[in-house]
C-alpha cells in the first residue's frame, strides 16, 4: 500500500467532509444531513447528500458516492495519492514520502517530456527533406499558413518504422516510458515501431500548456483517416477538448464554437474565430460538456452537414442542454463542413452563419418537418406528437408560447390545445424524474446486470441482510462484536459484500472504528459507489436488537440451506421444504 493507513486516519481527523465539500457546492441542512445539487451530474433538484456522521456522501440521482478522498479524486480528476496530497496540503500536513506514488508521479513527468520532445521532432521534420510530403499536404492541399502551422505546432511523422523511436531512445528515454506514452507500439515479433507513421500530426495541448496527446492524419484517402493517442496516465480523451488552450482566452462573449474535427477547428480558428474546440475522435461526453460550461453560456454546434454530423448534433444538443448551456446550430448550405465552407465562401459569410445560428428547438423542429408530410393529416399528427416533448423541454413559458404559435401556424392546430399537451408532458416528466431519484434507494436497479455484486441475484434476501449488517457495523463498531459472535465472514453469501465485511473487520480491528475513507481504500470507483449506496440507504435505519437479530438470522438460515444436507440423502419432505424455501428467497 502506498500511504500508511495511520497517516490517512490522522488526515481524516483534520479534513471534515462537510467543510471540504462546502468549498465546491452550496450545502443546505436537512436534519442531520446536508443536501446539495450534485456536482457529478446535472440536476435541478438536489439529490446529493452528505452524511457528517459517517463522513460520507451519496447521490441518489447518479449513484456516485464515497468519502472525502474519493470526493476529491472525482471532482479534481486525481488519483488516490494526488487526492491525499491535496487534502494534506489543505490541512497543512506532509504526506510521508513513498516510493510507489513517487514513481507514478515521475512517470507522468517523463511522459509529458516525451510528448513535448516528440511534438518538437514532428514539427522540425517539416523543415527537412523527409518532411516535404507533410508540408506539401498542410500548405498545398489544406492551404494552411506558416503562422497557423507554427501556432498549432503541426508536424509530420515521416514514413519510417522507427525514426521517432530512435530519436527518443537517443535522448535517454526507456522503452517502458515510450510505451507508457503510447508513442510506440510493440509488434508481434517483439520489435518496437512508431505509433504514428506517414501522417500529419496535430498535438493536443492542455490548459497548462502540456502536450498530452496527438492526432495523426493520412495524406491520402487510406484508412483509418485519423489515429489518436489512446488514453495514457496524462491523457483521457473523454475529458479533454482540442484547442481549448486557445479558446479559453477568446470567450469574452461566453460563447464557444464546437466543431467536429481537427481540421475544422484549425480552419475556423485561422478565419478569426479562436473560441472553437472539438472532441478528440469520439462523440461529445458529459464531462466535456461540463468543461465547456466553465467557459461559456452558449455553444454553437458546427458539425458536418451530412447524416452522421446531424445525428451527432442532435446528441450534442441534449448533452449541452443538460449542463445548462444554450445550444445553437448553424445550417451550412453548399459545403460539407466548416473547413470547406470557409474555403469556398470566406470568413465573412461564416460569421453571418454564426450570428444567425438558430437555436436547438428550431433545429429539431426542422429535422422533424423534413421527415413528415405536413399536407397529410397523419403527417401533422406525427409532427405534433414529436414536437410536444421538444417544446416541453424549454424552461421559459413565454418561449414555449412562441413555438406553440409556430407549430399552430404550420399545422392549423389550435395553439392553446397544443400548449395543454405540452403542459401535460411537463408534469409527466417531473413525476418521472422524482420517481427515478428515489427508486434506486429502496430497490436495486436491475439485479440481473449487477456488475459490482453479480451474486446478488442469487441471494436477494441475504444480500439485503448483508448490506444492513455492514451499514450498522460501520456506524457502530460495538455491533461488530455481536455479529462476530454469530457469523463468520464465510457466512456472507455474496462475494462482494463478504469482501466489504472483511474490510470492515480489518479496519475496525486496527483503528477501533471504521471511517468510510479507510473502508473504501482497496475498492474500485463503482465499488465505492455501491458501498456508499449501502451506507446511505441504511443511514436512517434505527439500530435495534430486533433489526440486528433479524439480519443475522437471515444469514444463519442461508448458511444452513447452503450447507444443507446432500440432496441425495434427503427425504421427500425435506426436499419439498427446501424447494419452498428456495422459492421464497427468489
Ligand atoms: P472527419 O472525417 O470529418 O475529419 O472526422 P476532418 O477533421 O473533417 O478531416 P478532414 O477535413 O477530412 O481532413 C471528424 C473527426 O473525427 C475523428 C477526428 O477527430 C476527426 O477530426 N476521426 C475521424 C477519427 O478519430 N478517426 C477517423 O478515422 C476519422
Ligand atoms: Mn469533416
Amino acid at each position: 500500500m502506498a500511504i500508511p493507513q495511520s497517516f490517512i486516519q490522522q488526515l481524516l481527523q483534520q479534513c471534515d467532509i462537510e467543510d471540504v465539500i462546502a468549498s465546491y457546492v452550496t450545502l443546505r441542512s436537512e436534519g442531520s444531513r446536508k443536501k446539495a445539487l450534485c456536482p457529478f451530474h446535472s440536476e435541478k433538484t438536489p439529490s446529493f447528500i452528505v452524511y457528517p456522521n459517517t463522513q460520507s456522501f451519496y447521490c441518489f440521482g447518479c449513484g456516485a458516492g464515497g468519502d472525502v478522498i474519493t470526493f476529491i479524486r472525482r471532482i479534481e480528476n486525481l488519483d488516490y495519492v494526488e487526492a491525499v496530497k491535496l487534502l494534506a496540503q489543505r490541512a497543512g500536513m506532509t504526506v510521508p514520502e513513498d516510493a510507489e506514488s513517487d514513481r507514478a508521479g515521475k512517470l507522468k513527468v517523463r511522459i509529458l517530456e516525451i510528448n513535448r520532445e516528440a511534438a518538437r521532432f514532428f514539427h522540425q521534420t517539416l523543415k527537412t527533406p523527409d518532411g516535404q510530403p507533410g508540408l506539401r499536404y498542410l500548405k498545398g492541399e489544406r492551404k494552411l499558413s506558416d503562422h497557423t502551422i507554427v501556432k498549432y505546432g503541426l508536424g509530420y511523422a515521416r514514413d519510417s518504422w522507427d525514426a521517432l523511436y530512435r530519436h527518443l531512445r537517443g535522448k535517454g528515454y526507456t522503452v517502458e516510458e515510450l510505451e507508457a506514452a503510447k508513442v510506440i507500439s510493440r509488434g508481434k515479433n517483439g520489435h518496437y515501431y512508431d505509433f504514428f507513421r506517414n501522417r500529419v500530426i496535430y498535438p493536443v495541448i492542455d490548459l497548462r500548456g502540456n502536450v498530452i496527446a496527438f492526432g495523426g492524419r493520412v495524406l491520402d484517402d487510406s484508412k483509418p483517416k485519423y489515429l489518436n493517442t489512446p488514453d495514457t496516465p496524462v491523457f483521457k480523451k473523454s475529458r479533454n477538448l482540442f484547442s481549448l488552450n486557445f479558446a479559453k482566452n477568446a470567450v469574452a462573449s461566453k460563447r464557444l464554437i464546437l466543431a467536429e474535427g481537427y481540421m475544422d477547428v484549425i480552419a475556423i480558428h485561422a478565419a478569426g474565430f479562436e473560441n472553437v474546440v472539438a472532441t478528440l475522435g469520439t462523440a461529445l461526453t458529459s464531462d466535456q460538456a461540463r468543461l465547456m460550461k466553465n467557459y461559456a453560456d452558449e455553444v454553437i454546434i458546427c458539425y458536418d452537414s451530412d447524416g452522421p454530423g446531424q445525428a451527432a448534433t442532435h446528441r450534442a444538443i441534449n448533452l449541452l442542454s443538460e449542463v445548462g448551456l444554450t445550444a445553437k446550430t448553424i445550417r451550412m448550405e453548399g459545403a460539407k463542413d466548416p473547413d470547406e465552407f470557409i474555403k469556398k465562401f470566406g470568413a465573412k459569410r461564416f460569421e453571418l452563419l454564426l450570428n444567425g445560428a438558430g437555436n436547438a428547438v428550431e433545429f429539431e423542429l426542422r429535422k422533424i418537418r423534413e421527415q413528415v408530410d405536413l399536407n397529410d393529416t397523419n403527417g401533422k399528427i406525427e409532427y405534433i406528437r414529436r414536437a410536444v416533448p421538444l417544446i416541453a423541454d424549454i424552461q421559459s413559458r413565454l418561449e414555449r408560447e412562441v413555438y406553440a404559435g409556430i407549430v399552430s401556424r404550420e399545422t392549423g392546430v389550435d395553439a392553446k390545445s397544443f400548449l395543454s399537451q405540452v403542459d401535460a408532458a411537463i408534469r409527466r416528466k417531473a413525476r418521472k424524474q422524482e420517481d427515478g431519484e428515489w427508486r434506486d434507494i429502496y430497490q436495486a436497479k436491475d439485479v440481473r446486470t449487477d456488475r459490482v455484486n453479480p451474486d446478488r441475484a442469487k441471494f436477494l434476501r441475504a444480500s439485503q441482510a448483508e448490506a444492513t449488517l455492514i451499514a450498522l457495523a460501520v456506524r457502530d463498531p460495538s455491533v461488530l462484536t455481536i455479529i462476530q459472535s454469530r457469523l463468520k465472514p464465510e457466512d456472507f453469501p455474496t462475494a462482494f459484500n463478504r469482501r466489504v465485511y472483511e474490510r470492515v473487520l480489518w479496519v475496525t480491528e486496527q483503528f477501533g472504528d471504521c471511517p468510510p475513507a479507510l473502508l473504501n481504500e482497496p475498492f474500485s470507483e463503482p465499488e465505492v459507489d455501491r458501498i456508499s449506496q449501502i451506507l446511505a440507504a441504511h443511514a436512517e435505519d434505527r439500530m435495534s436488537d430486533q433489526l440486528l437479530n433479524d439480519c443475522i438470522a437471515v444469514l444463519e438460515e442461508q448458511r444452513r440451506s447452503l450447507r444443507g444436507k446432500d440432496t441425495r440423502t434427503m427425504s421427500l419432505e425435506e426436499l419439498e421444504a427446501r424447494r419452498k424455501q428456495r422459492q421464497k428467497q427468489e
